[in-house]
């Protein structure tokens, strides 16, 4: 347990996709076990006699000028991938996987290695502002179980998956589970490990059934991980109609599309969040609805690997929920901020189409658009929604976790020279500019876990 905390400061959140509020100078009070128990705005009427009451407490804390955004929430990233951040990044999916990917994968044999990358890793996603994050491990259950207590450790709401790849056709002999049952049963024994350790995880942890890809799973193995998501109600992550190699493999396997076989095999449930769905289509859309199931869009990797832009604002607007992911090392950054940028970006090339010799008429998507406070929603909220939390929003029964920003870090003072400027002007500054630098101190479940000197 923790002690009750009040915090005095300028926050901005989106509990609406497309809108944002700012609570300025706004008294959040936090309860013991970090939730939100109430939410004082500057002009409800007992704030000035709250504000007297308790702005002496010890555990009353006013961050004065800066400004609180909600923690972030990364839904797709592989840990074992971030020594290759950056490179290899010139090839198509598939050659990639086999000739740099598997075999940094197969290195997490050795513990002392995954320790010593995984504590980076977190250390630097928490640095960015990550307060909760849902990794892929790889098929060693005991570097994977390290993750998940590093994550504990450095204070990450950690949901971390033990990678099944078992199908002896299409994986290599240096890196793949030895047997389906073996595969099952190391899944079983995972979750269960991580249940455990979860037991003393104040902000939480959790195991999460992790099909690498249909492509490198037996049905029998998607068959049983199914079941075991049904007897332990896990959330459930894979990979999901990412690239046209990956979609029309399985097309060809099954006959149908991969929203189809996933939901067949029982992986599509309230807790499923599958990576990519770029070419998912409206039939795929409403699977996913009626399941209550996420895609996580990966806009910087999906630049490279995608083949196609992800249609966020058609997909939105048919009510699916969708959230945000960096997809380490298929994207290169550990940030958020460079994949909010990234959504935008790539969101206006589909817009206006990027064919040059086509009239403009003819060129590009209509509204397909995605605005810097709509990617905000997607990087808070909609984490939330997919992992049927509640995180991303100051409101009261709310989990307080949040990022301190200081738009005047001497190292990377964002510029304010106007006098016109809104509310809205200072969080798309701060969207588009701020770097780490800016990002003083992290709070997870109502604790302080870093703070920048
Ligand atoms: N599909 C199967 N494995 C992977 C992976 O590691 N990264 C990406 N981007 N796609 C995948
Ligand atoms: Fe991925």
């Amino acid at each position: 347990m923790n002690n009750k905390k009040i915090i005095k400061a300028s926050f901005f959140h989106s509990p609406k996709y497309g809108d944002i509020e700012f609570l300025k100078q706004a008294l959040v009070f936090v309860s013991s076990n970090g939730i939100i128990s109430k939410v004082i705005r500057q002009d409800d009427e007992n704030y000035l006699e709250l504000l007297e009451k308790h702005s002496k407490d010890n555990n009353f804390f006013d961050f004065k000028d800066k400004i609180i955004l909600p923690g972030f929430i990364d839904l797709h990233i592989h840990a074992p991938q971030w020594p290759q951040a950056g490179l290899a990044l010139d090839d198509e999916l598939s050659y990639w996987l086999n000739n740099f990917t598997f075999p940094l994968e197969s290195k997490y044999q050795d513990l002392d290695y995954a320790r010593e990358v995984y504590s980076d890793l977190v250390k630097t996603l928490l640095a960015n502002g990550t307060t909760s994050a849902m990794y892929f491990g790889t098929i060693h259950n005991e570097a994977t179980l390290e993750l998940a207590k590093i994550c504990a450790s450095y204070g990450q709401r950690g949901f971390v998956g033990k990678v099944v790849m078992d199908d002896k056709t299409m994986n290599p002999d240096f890196y793949r589970d030895n047997s389906t049952k073996e595969a099952i049963d190391n899944t079983e024994k995972f979750i269960l490990d991580v249940q455990t350790l979860a037991k003393d995880v104040f902000q939480g942890v959790y195991p999460v059934i992790t099909p690498r890809f249909v492509p490198s799973c037996t049905d029998n193995a998607l068959l049983e991980l199914g079941k075991l998501a049904k007897k332990y109600n896990c959330y459930i992550q894979s990979h999901c109609s990412e690239s046209d190699w990956e979609h029309n493999f399985v097309i060809e396997r099954f006959g149908k599309r991969d929203s189809e076989v996933l939901d067949q095999f029982g992986l599509l449930t309230d807790k499923s969040v599958m990576a990519h769905g770029n070419f998912i289509n409206s039939e795929d859309a409403d699977i996913f609805k009626k399941q209550k199931s996420s895609v996580c869009h990966c806009p910087i990797s999906n630049s490279y690997f995608a083949n196609a832009v992800f249609p966020v604002n058609q997909l939105k607007k048919q009510g699916l929920n969708i959230c945000l992911g960096t997809d380490i090392s298929g994207g290169f950054s550990p940030s958020l901020y460079d994949n909010i940028k990234h959504t935008v970006m790539a969101s206006r090339m589909l817009n206006d189409g990027v064919d040059n010799k086509l009239d403009a008429n003819n060129r590009g998507t209509n509204n397909a658009r995605v605005s810097v406070f709509e990617a905000f929603y997607l990087a808070t909220t909609g984490g939330g929604e997919a992992l049927k939390l509640p995180l991303g929003i100051f409101k009261e029964g709310y989990i307080c976790d949040f990022q301190v920003i200081d738009i005047n870090s001497p190292s990377n003072k964002l510029p304010k020279y106007l006098d016109n400027e809104e509310d809205k002007h200072l969080l798309q500054k701060i969207l588009y500019l701020s770097t780490s630098e800016n990002i003083r101190e992290v709070w997870v479940q109502g604790k302080q876990i870093l703070k920048k000197d």
